[in-house]
């Protein structure tokens, strides 16, 4: 049974780090290092192992950008709004992303497929504006390549 096997792998994390101090941001790392994210099922597992409140357990979880509570889409979509791609058109380029996927940053679509990250400049600015699927990299893209981009993985994902 699928809860059966959280509640050991979340016990796995806890019995991990319970005897160090701090131990509740290093558990939510082991969690995210084997979901990928912090599952809420994870969440009220280690409240109860813990015995600690499940708001303070979110609390943690929200405070750090890093830590991710809905499941990673089959690819990253990543928009930079680095000062060089923010002058050369970056935030028309998340707009458009916004408006085909029905997501806003942070969230995965309904489908499992793309998840929106927004990044603070990927190092290469002279391609700006840039947007990376995966391992891919797009430069001096323009609001009219988002759908070209976002079909091109859709095509991948469903060969395979
Ligand atoms: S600002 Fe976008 S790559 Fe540097």
């Amino acid at each position: 049974m699928v809860i059966e096997t959280l509640s050991e792998d979340v016990k796995k994390c806890v019995d991990r780090w319970k005897d160090r101090e701090g131990n509740l941001i290093m558990i939510l790392h082991d969690v995210q290092d084997r979901y990928g994210y912090v599952p809420r099922e994870a969440s009220l597992e280690i409240s109860r192992q813990l015995d600690a409140p499940l708001a303070r357990i979110y609390e943690v979880l929200t405070f750090y950008n890093y830590f991710k509570l809905q499941a990673p889409g089959k690819f990253n979509l990543s928009v930079c709004l680095g000062t060089a791609c923010y002058l050369k058109g970056a935030p028309t380029l998340i707009d458009q992303v916004r408006r085909i996927l029905h997501v806003e940053e942070g969230q995965t679509t309904k489908d499992g497929m793309f998840h929106l990250q927004i990044v603070r400049c990927l190092g290469c600015c002279g391609l700006a504006p840039v947007v990376t699927v995966g391992e891919k990299v797009y430069s001096a893209v323009k609001r009219s390549d988002i759908v070209d981009i976002i079909a091109e993985h859709a095509k991948i994902y469903q060969k395979n």
